[in-house]
């Protein structure tokens, strides 16, 4: 039987962002943390290099913020990114507080306080990234899934995938649910909704994510009537394990922040022909010059060559990395390691303000489902769980300031007019075409036939799977297919719309910059401006004091 349900604050998401605000809300609050299935399945969990941070005396919040700016070639907010790198100390000391452990310095054994060891990756002019070897999302889910596991206002609901949030005039109340376990809907109303559900670079075939970045928020909250932005921007992480046996293993950024380098199949190094930071030039540049002498040498993938430094050294800070080639007969301290590039992160999201809050009263968006102006047109490495962490602690405040309880009882589902599917094998079929075009179609370098050409058969598909919602149970593929067919049609959109190349969006028939950088905006159907977040509808939020 379909339950009904109520909490104070519903959070989609159990990853980074998702954790941290439910545990930063007052504890008087009844919360539920959902989980599509178990708990750790968003990317959050295999986040490697670490999280980016103002913490060296040579270091300042000033260039950490120049760094930001100018990875994003132009389009970042500069007060998003003030804002964000400005609390970053704050967020470790959280973090700390948490039981979090953060690598120290090896060469402070004696000391009475040792420092973090710092490591660095591209586009920062310092060493700031914090981490607990190349597994700092694992320690960081671990830490988090045990406070949440101890707080007694929280309830954590796993194997649940949020379908859509209801809404009561222009407000969100609450969510429909499904359980994947019990195949049923069953409904959940809440004062606040959290979308804390990360990325969307499953709707690429080669990405580094997990199965369920299928930017199911984005899609939720553009059909509740929020704007959203920026989507053209999806970075492709340069260095992902190329192998028969391994599915999306990242090669660490940290890697080449301590020492690796780039070379060709033939042994020649080539990043110096592109940036003069060479391997520490930011993701796009790197991304792009590994596509660019792929395609013209006709080669599989292109090294990654760690071993310069000492097996000690590579065996100490890339444990994980080290085992993972082993098993597949590579050792890293010798051999060097083949690599492409993946899908990796989605820069845009849903427009929100600085307390995460969306165009609809009531519906929060937090972490990599957000577009909060901080990444610009490429998020430099390492600021995501950053922004994640800050993010969620503003958001927290703002909920624990400003909610209100609602008296709506939302209506249950009704599935009474649709049937069993038995085309499951046609979702899976759609699943692989959309990937493989849009890896075809919209990756790293573009043109605007293929953008168009794009568009129309994503239209095709979206027609399609809509059909099928609209007669059959639904299911965790449909959901997830419904949504990726949604976001590929805004990740083109926004793509199509922009006459220039910037950042992550290299268009061949546009090859240069526009003089002014302006984000890409859509608005959706149920868009209500009258209820909408201030300002104007064609740009980012503006911050306050
Ligand atoms: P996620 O951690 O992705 O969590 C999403 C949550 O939402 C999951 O619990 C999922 O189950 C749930 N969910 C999704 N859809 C639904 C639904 N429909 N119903 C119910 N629940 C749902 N960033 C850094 O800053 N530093 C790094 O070193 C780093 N390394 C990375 C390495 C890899 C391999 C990857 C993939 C990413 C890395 N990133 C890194 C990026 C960073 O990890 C992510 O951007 C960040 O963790 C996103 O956190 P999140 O909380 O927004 O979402
Ligand atoms: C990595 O470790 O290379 C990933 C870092 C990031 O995506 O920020």
């Amino acid at each position: 039987m379909p339950t009904i349900s109520r909490f104070d604050v519903l959070i989609i998401g159990s990853g980074a962002a998702g954790m941290s605000l439910a545990l930063q809300l007052p504890p008087q609050l009844k919360v539920a943390v959902l989980s599509k299935t178990q708990l750790g399945s968003g990317s959050t969990l295999w986040a490697q290099g670490g999280m980016a941070a103002v913490l060296h005396d040579r270091d300042s919040v000033q260039a950490h913020v120049t760094d930001t700016l100018a990875a994003g070639a132009g389009l970042c907010h500069e007060p998003a990114v003030q804002f964000t790198v400005g609390r970053s100390r704050q967020m470790v000391d959280w973090l700390v507080s948490q039981g979090m452990h953060f690598d120290l310095r090896e060469d402070q054994q004696d000391a009475e306080f040792r420092e973090f060891h710092l490591t660095t990756e591209g586009g920062h002019s310092h060493r700031r990234v914090i981490h607990a070897a190349d597994q700092t999302g694992r320690a960081l889910s671990e830490v988090l899934a045990s406070r949440v596991a101890e707080a007694s206002n929280i309830t954590l609901l796993t194997d649940r995938c949020l379908v859509d949030v209801i809404k009561t005039g222009s407000r969100v109340c609450g969510a429909y649910l499904l359980s994947t376990e019990h195949n049923r809907v069953d409904t959940v109303s809440a004062d606040a909704v959290v979308l804390a559900t990360g990325g969307a670079s499953k709707a690429y075939r080669y990405t580094t994510n997990p199965d369920g970045a299928s930017g199911d928020g984005i899609a939720v909250a553009w059909r509740a009537g929020c704007r959203v932005a920026n989507l053209e921007f999806n970075q492709f992480h340069p260095t992902c394990l190329y192998h028969p046996d391994s599915k999306s293993f990242l090669m660490t950024e940290a890697l080449r922040g301590e020492g690796a380098t780039l070379h060709l199949p033939g042994g020649e190094r080539f990043m110096s022909r592109f940036d003069d930071r060479e391997e520490l030039a930011p993701r796009d540049i790197v991304a792009r010059a590994i596509d660019y002498e792929m395609k013209r040498l006709g080669a599989d993938c292109v090294f990654l060559d760690i071993s310069k430094r000492s097996p000690e050294f590579i065996t100490h800070h890339f444990p994980q990395a080290y085992k993972r080639c082993l098993a597949l007969g590579m050792d890293i301290t010798r051999d060097r390691i083949p690599v492409v590039p993946a899908a990796h992160y989605t820069c845009g999201g849903v427009v929100v303000n600085q307390f995460g809050a969306s165009d609809v009263p009531g519906l929060y968006v937090v972490g990599e489902s957000a577009c909060t102006g901080l990444h610009g047109a490429n998020r430099m490495a390492s600021n995501s769980l950053l922004e994640c962490f800050v993010y969620a602690q503003s958001a927290a405040e703002h909920i624990a300031d400003s909610i209100t309880p609602l008296s709506t009882v939302p209506e249950a589902w009704d599935d009474s007019r649709v049937r069993d599917s038995d085309e499951e094998v046609v979702i899976q079929h759609n699943w692989q075409e959309l990937r493989r075009l849009m890896w075809d179609y919209v990756g790293i370098v573009r043109t605007s036939r293929r953008l168009h050409n794009a568009a129309e058969r994503i239209a095709l598909l979206d027609r399609e799977v809509s059909g099928y919602y609209g007669r059959f149970q639904i299911t965790r593929p449909l959901l997830e297919m419904r949504n990726l067919a949604r976001i590929a049609q805004l990740m083109v959109q926004c793509a199509a719309g922009r006459k220039e190349s910037r950042g992550l969006h290299y268009n061949s028939d546009y090859p240069d910059s526009a003089a002014k950088a302006s984000d890409s905006i859509l608005i959706p159907p149920h868009f209500d401006p009258a209820s909408a977040l201030s300002g104007p509808t064609d740009t980012l939020p503006a911050y306050s004091d």
